[in-house]
């Protein structure tokens, strides 16, 4: 599945490289390459091979397109204007490599690649082009996507999960009925399991913040403290951080559809959840 998501991702940079500006064509394959987890794209795989039939290019080009868009928040999230941060996935982060405008660019253009490669896929079933993008725009927009959640850093007072949901869950939420409609299936029932592990993501990635040193996390922590930022942590301590966290992972268990491969999506789940809180973590907590 990984080989499929790096292809995807090969093939989606390449595409707009002829011409483009060398400086930039380099920011943005040092954004993508090497990756980090992967989880969104192999997620939306997951559930579109979870429907039984083969894979279809709409789902790939889904994946990509979701970790084109995921690679972009971060680039922007390091930006000196939102967490400052020097270090991503255990190096300098793009702005601090190749200075803030191309890490502006870099960003913008990742988001631009991610719905072209949606586009580029949709003559293999162009009907369900239009809700791809829906879910897709919904996930990364100003009303409950991830824009929405950055820019809840800027009001004076922040619900938790509002959010959460918006700055996380909202691209989880894509992966999983991203995956459903781009094998032909009603996503409906799959919005659940992407709430339940987007929660569950952004909890980890707050006790991670709290307990993690920088080398550990490939990026600096004790962040969300620094920036005055609300978190699981500081909102319901470390147990109780790491107690709701297992809640969300049961829940997205437990909300797994019907359907042809739904052991083997459980299973996955379950195991995306056992890397989310390294148990040297857990004992620090203790
Ligand atoms: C980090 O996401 C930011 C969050 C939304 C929690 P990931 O932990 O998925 O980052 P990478 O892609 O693996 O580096
Ligand atoms: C996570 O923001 C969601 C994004 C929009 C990138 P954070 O600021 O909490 O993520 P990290 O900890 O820098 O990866
Ligand atoms: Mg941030
Ligand atoms: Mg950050």
């Amino acid at each position: 599945m990984m080989n499929r998501i790096e292809a995807a991702l090969t093939d989606a940079l390449a595409r707009g490289e002829s011409g483009a500006p060398p400086m930039l064509t380099n920011a943005l394959r040092y954004a993508v390459f090497p990756g980090g987890a992967r989880v969104r794209p192999q997620l939306c795989l997951a559930v579109a091979a979870a429907h039984g039939a083969e894979v279809h290019a709409l789902a790939e080009a889904m994946a990509c397109g979701l970790e084109l868009a995921h690679c972009a928040s971060l680039v922007h999230d390091d930006l000196p204007c939102f967490d400052n941060a020097e270090l991503r996935r255990g190096r300098p982060s793009v702005h601090r490599a190749f200075g803030e405008s191309l890490a502006v660019l870099t960003g913008d253009a990742l988001i631009v690649l991610a719905f072209e490669a949606l586009a580029q896929a949709a003559s293999t079933a162009p009907e369900r082009l239009a809700p791809l993008v829906l879910i897709l725009s919904g996930a990364l927009g100003s009303h409950r996507g991830l824009i929405a959640g950055q820019a809840w850093e800027s009001e004076a007072s922040v619900p938790l999960e509002q959010y959460h949901r918006a700055k996380t869950g909202a691209l989880f939420v894509a992966a999983t009925t991203g995956g459903a409609v781009a094998a032909g299936h009603d996503p409906l029932p799959w919005r659940a399991v992407g709430e339940q592990i987007g929660a569950a993501y952004q909890i980890a990635d707050d006790l991670l913040d709290a307990l993690a040193t920088a080398e550990q996390a490939g990026k600096p922590v004790r962040q969300d403290a620094a920036l005055g930022r609300p978190s699981a942590t500081s909102l319901l301590g470390v147990q109780g951080a790491v107690e709701r966290l297992r809640s969300h992972v049961e829940q997205a268990v437990d909300a797994v559809p019907l359907c042809p491969g739904e052991g083997a999506l459980r299973a996955l789940v379950r195991q995306m959840a056992e890397r989310l809180v390294p148990s040297s973590l857990q004992q620090s907590a203790a």
